[in-house]
């Protein structure tokens, strides 16, 4: 049986998607969590537009920045968790580790077990090479979401017809220019990810 039944279970689901707005709802600025439900509508398009569960891409949308506005120790006692390292990027922003530490807060506290949701919500920063359909529509969700300032009429229909792993390259590629034009360290994990999508 595969881990994430629980979740092809509408009324669990359904509770969990409850419980996790009231927690962003509670943990977040109003613009924060005003985004978090604009990044979620915007997974329930996509996930609509390239067939995947909607309410599963509503969730990843409304929980990904749960831990947003964590202190430091916080976010690291999370994120270690995960047993990955803590890169050098990581180190000298520790705020970068908020998609990791809520990774692992949705384990711990709602007891989510769903590979994909799990995926998405830790790699939502940076991006992974390998990473699966929801976890690069939350991606894309979070920097495309109505909200966003360089989201125009003239973006959305150059987006409008593409593949979804068109539209993670035009997003990414978008987000390396800026941090590049703002001199602005690109992870080494979004360089790969920038690489498995053009090879
Ligand atoms: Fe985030
Ligand atoms: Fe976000």
């Amino acid at each position: 049986m595969k881990a994430e039944t629980i979740l092809e279970n509408k009324p669990e689901l359904e509770l969990l998607i409850s419980r996790v707005t009231e927690y962003a709802e509670n943990h977040e600025k109003k613009e924060r969590f005003a985004h978090s439900v604009r990044t979620a509508e915007t997974c329930v398009k996509l996930c609509r537009r390239f067939g995947l569960n909607e309410r599963k891409g509503y969730f990843v949308g409304i929980a990904h920045d749960i831990c947003k506005e964590c202190d430091d120790m916080q976010l690291v006692s999370l994120a270690v968790k995960d047993g990955l390292p803590i890169s050098e990027l990581e180190r000298t922003k520790i705020s970068l580790l908020h998609g990791r530490a809520a990774a692992i807060l949705l384990k711990e506290e709602f007891n989510i077990k769903d590979d994909d949701i799990i995926e998405a919500v830790r790699y939502h920063t940076f991006g992974k090479a390998g990473m699966g359909s929801l976890a690069k529509i939350l991606y894309v969700a979070d920097k495309i979401e109505p909200g966003r300032k360089h989201i125009t009429r003239g973006y959305l229909e150059k987006i409008e017809e593409i593949s979804l792993d068109e539209l993670v390259l035009f997003v990414l590629s978008e987000n390396i220019s800026y941090l590049k034009a703002h001199d602005k360290k690109i992870a080494p994990s979004s360089k790969e990810f920038l690489e498995s999508l053009v090879s």
